[in-house]
């Protein structure tokens, strides 16, 4: 069994006993896509495999999000329906132990337990190395557990370290938590303060996931491109440096990185972008407003000129660059003026890409707090207004693909029969007819046409 803290676990406890279940269900970003996984592998040594069907489930984790208030509240609405089937399954004689994990576990720690009966165990992201543990003590304990400490202890070093991979891509957590206090935000408070995992660590974790087929790795931090792991030489290394490292992993063929601060896009590794040909041409770059004023309130510290010019440089460097971003419209105070701004932005910045949200409030955070606070029809009206100049955005940036080839990366199976899924250096989905052979391969596909949210084509020669 793998490096996971047992030390008050009977040992007949740590033996797997087969045919268990566990059933996980993942709210919000990609980190918590990639928690669910390590969850999954911490369990997996005591005989939990994993299964789609909730009324089948020992064991139910709910991983979530505490971003917007949506994300959050949709965790009880999901909790009381999972209090139904866990007193269908004791009445047919079964157990279930209910779980909440991330982040609003890390919020909400022992509120959780008041408001939903069903929950025996809420544990926050910094924890889950010690899932087993608290797993067994809730049980043998019949007690309900809060565990929402954050640890000396890393948690990666103690996670078990098999990793197994689903599929041609993978997710890989690099760096988490955040020291840069944005006003609007909670992850400051649910993830922590910074930190980076080391270079050696991480290139042996993707070796792993390339043995096991993993061709593509997107590296996740809340704010990755502020990355400062150990290097080889013992000293901090720059997310630049580590994605050299791992351009040199043989049969690692692309590199993408998640979430950037426009602060911290350092020179190295725009430069990176030019000169690695491993390292994808799409970069998620959250601008959040046009205004300055709303931007200096949200404690962004950058305008909109800085990120005007950054945008330039990374396009001088890599002139295909393909650009994402987050977008948070009726931010207190904000005004039509200040919301003209941020059209005026988007209109000039020819996203491929972008995820827009209304300003939702969050216990705890400075924004929650500031005066002129907007009516939700105001928000609405506005997120309606950026979304369909985004949507334009995103299909001009589409449409400019076709008549080209791209080098297509194979993931999955499409919907219709002998159609294949797959994606290209900007991130889009693309479609065309191929043999199931062709999985986890990257082929040049020339594209003949653009929806809203993908492309098709036909594969060419290689
Ligand atoms: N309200 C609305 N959107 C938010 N985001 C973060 N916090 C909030 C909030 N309180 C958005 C930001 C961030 C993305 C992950 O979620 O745009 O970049
Ligand atoms: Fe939140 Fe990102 Fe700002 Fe950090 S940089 S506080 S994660 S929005």
């Amino acid at each position: 069994m793998a490096t996971i803290d047992t030390p008050d676990i009977a040992a007949d406890e740590t033996l797997p006993v087969p045919g268990k279940k566990v059933f996980i269900k993942t709210f919000g970003c990609q980190m918590n896509v990639y928690d669910s996984e390590r969850m999954a592998e911490a369990v997996s040594p005591l005989g939990y495999a994993e299964t789609g069907v909730l009324e089948d489930a020992d064991l139910v984790i709910l991983n979530t999000c505490h971003i917007r208030e949506k994300a959050a509240e949709k965790v009880y609405s999901d909790l009381g329906r999972i209090r139904q089937v866990k007193d269908e399954r004791r009445l047919a004689g079964k157990d279930t132990v209910v779980t909440v994990a991330g982040c609003v576990a890390q919020a909400e720690g022992q509120e959780i337990i008041a408001r939903a009966p069903a929950v025996d165990l809420v544990i926050g992201p910094q924890s889950y190395h010690r899932l087993p543990e608290l797993l067994y003590r809730a049980r043998s304990e019949s007690r309900r557990i809060v565990e929402t400490a954050f640890p000396e202890e890393d948690k990666f070093s103690r996670l078990p370290e098999a990793r197994v991979a689903r599929a041609a891509t993978a997710f890989l957590t690099v760096q988490e938590g955040c020291d840069k206090f944005c006003t609007f935000c909670v992850v400051p408070y649910t993830r922590g303060v910074e930190y980076s995992r080391p270079v050696a660590e991480l290139v042996a974790e993707a070796r792993k996931l390339v043995a096991a087929g993993v061709r593509e790795v997107t590296l996740l931090g809340q704010n990755v491109n502020a990355y400062h792991g150990d290097g080889d030489d013992g000293r901090p290394a720059t997310l630049a440096t580590l994605i050299r490292k791992l351009s040199e992993v043989e049969d690692l063929e692309r590199i993408r990185y998640t979430t950037s601060h426009p602060r911290d896009m350092s020179d190295d590794l725009i430069r990176a972008h030019r000169d690695e040909a491993k390292l994808m041409p799409f970069l998620h770059l959250p601008v959040q407003s046009g205004s300055d004023r709303i931007l200096a309130a949200m404690n962004r510290k950058h305008t909109a000129d800085d990120y005007r010019r950054l945008v330039g440089k990374i396009r001088d460097a890599r002139p295909d660059m393909a650009l994402s971003t987050d977008i948070i419209v009726g931010f207190p105070s904000e005004t039509d003026a200040d919301f003209e701004a941020t059209l005026a932005l988007v209109a000039e910045m020819g996203f491929a890409q972008a995820f827009s949200f209304k300003y939702s409030p969050r216990p705890g955070t400075p924004a929650a707090k500031m005066d002129e606070q907007l009516p939700e029809t105001v928000k609405s009206e506005r997120l309606a207004r950026l979304q369909e100049l985004l949507d334009q955005s995103q299909a001009r940036f589409n449409a400019g693909c076709i008549g080209k080839t791209l080098p297509v990366l194979f993931e999955k199976s499409g919907r219709h029969a002998g159609q294949l899924v797959g994606r290209s250096p900007y991130l889009q989905l693309v479609h065309a007819t191929a043999e199931p052979a062709v999985l986890g391969h990257i082929l040049p596909v020339e594209i003949s046409a653009a929806g809203p949210n993908s492309l098709s084509g036909v594969i060419r020669a290689a």
